[in-house]
């Protein structure tokens, strides 16, 4: 049985990215392996948050893996701040990293814009990724394919801390989903879908209500040309929609070009909605009815505790390694 372990922020508006990339591969993996999954919230400090608003976005996160189908008999369901190991394996980590690596991210180079007042968490938050995945001797990491660099960091720290110190950690690699790694914004389809993109038509969150699903797709950026087929490199929009129809229904993007010949984008368009509402309506509908119970606080309460017994034995072998402590 393989280790696997991923995370998602509490940053609100949680889309179909971070579904299909992550959340659809953490229920799928549950059946045949021992899952961990966090909500991480430390990470989600690393840029300003409102304390009330990041308490209900970190409930929110919680309540959509377990109405995506995550069940706690099977998996760890946690918050990442429950567990003071995750803070503690980072600052280890931290000090056998480089600047010059972190400085390399892309992801901090974007967020930080050049900035010499970028909150210093911004720039080690993959030092912190890297603790979460090695504190549980994780085999397998699911995450989309904006991750990739971080998974690659993670692999260099935990191969630079055995050499030196003897086998201290497990190597994971990152598990990415062809279809659907990487949903790309419905407004600009050369940049990815994102909780943060000020249009809200650039993505469909999981909460959003068919309405507005339908709006989001109906504009949904495209090309001129009318004809429903997948070219990433000259149909960005058109192929977007067509992974994001694959990974919903599960038919191959050939097959969806050859149901949609000679036939033009509007159709295309409307069977998309359907597509989406068919497969997100449940998950709001098991949402509704999770979000306020005591359940919820309970099952965190619950993963938090055995999250614990696995981060306490893995400090405990690091310190040895190191020598800290007595
Ligand atoms: P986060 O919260 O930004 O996103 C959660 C997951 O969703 C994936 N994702 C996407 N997949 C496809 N298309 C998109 N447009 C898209 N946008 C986001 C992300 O790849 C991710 O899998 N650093 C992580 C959280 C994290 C983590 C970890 C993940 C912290 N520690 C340890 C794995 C293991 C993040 O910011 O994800």
């Amino acid at each position: 049985m393989k280790r696997v372990f991923s995370g998602v922020q509490p940053t609100g508006n949680i889309h179909i990215g971070n579904y299909l990339g992550a959340l659809k591969q953490f229920v799928e993996l549950q059946d045949s392996n021992e899952c961990i999954y966090c909500i991480v919230d430390m990470h989600s400090i690393t840029v300003p948050q409102d304390p009330k608003i990041l308490r209900k976005n970190i409930l929110d996160v919680a309540a959509l893996y377990l109405a995506v189908g995550l069940d706690p008999k099977k998996s760890i369901i946690f918050v990442q701040s429950d567990v003071p190991g995750h803070a503690e394996l980072s600052w280890i980590l931290m000090c056998n990293s480089y600047t010059g690596e972190l400085s390399r991210m892309t992801q901090f180079k974007q967020k930080s814009k050049g900035s010499e007042s970028a909150p210093t968490g911004l720039f080690t938050y993959p030092i912190l990724m890297a603790a979460d995945i090695l504190l549980y001797d994780t085999d397998v990491v699911p995450v989309g394919n904006d991750q990739k660099q971080h998974i690659e960091i993670t692999r260099d720290i935990a191969e630079r801390i055995n050499n030196k110190y003897g086998k201290t950690f497990i190597i994971p690699d990152g598990r990415f989903l062809k279809a659907g790694a990487r949903i790309m914004s419905l407004d600009d389809p050369t940049s990815k879908m994102s909780k943060s993109a000020e249009n809200i038509h650039s993505r469909i969150s999981l909460l959003d209500d068919s309405n507005k699903i339908k709006k989001s797709i109906m504009k949904a950026t495209t090309d001129s040309d009318g004809i429903v087929r997948f070219d990433i490199e000259n149909k960005p929009g058109i192929s977007n929609l067509l992974n994001i129809y694959s990974a919903f229904s599960g038919i191959s993007i050939n097959d969806i070009e050859k149901k949609y010949e000679g036939i033009g984008y509007g159709e295309f368009k409307k069977d998309l909605v359907s597509v989406v509402n068919d497969s997100i309506s449940p998950i709001q509908k098991n949402f509704n009815e999770i979000r306020n119970s005591k359940e919820l606080l309970d099952i965190l309460r619950d993963g938090a505790e055995r999250a614990n017994a696995i981060s306490e034995k893995t400090i405990k072998r690091v310190k040895d390694k190191f020598g800290l402590g007595l």
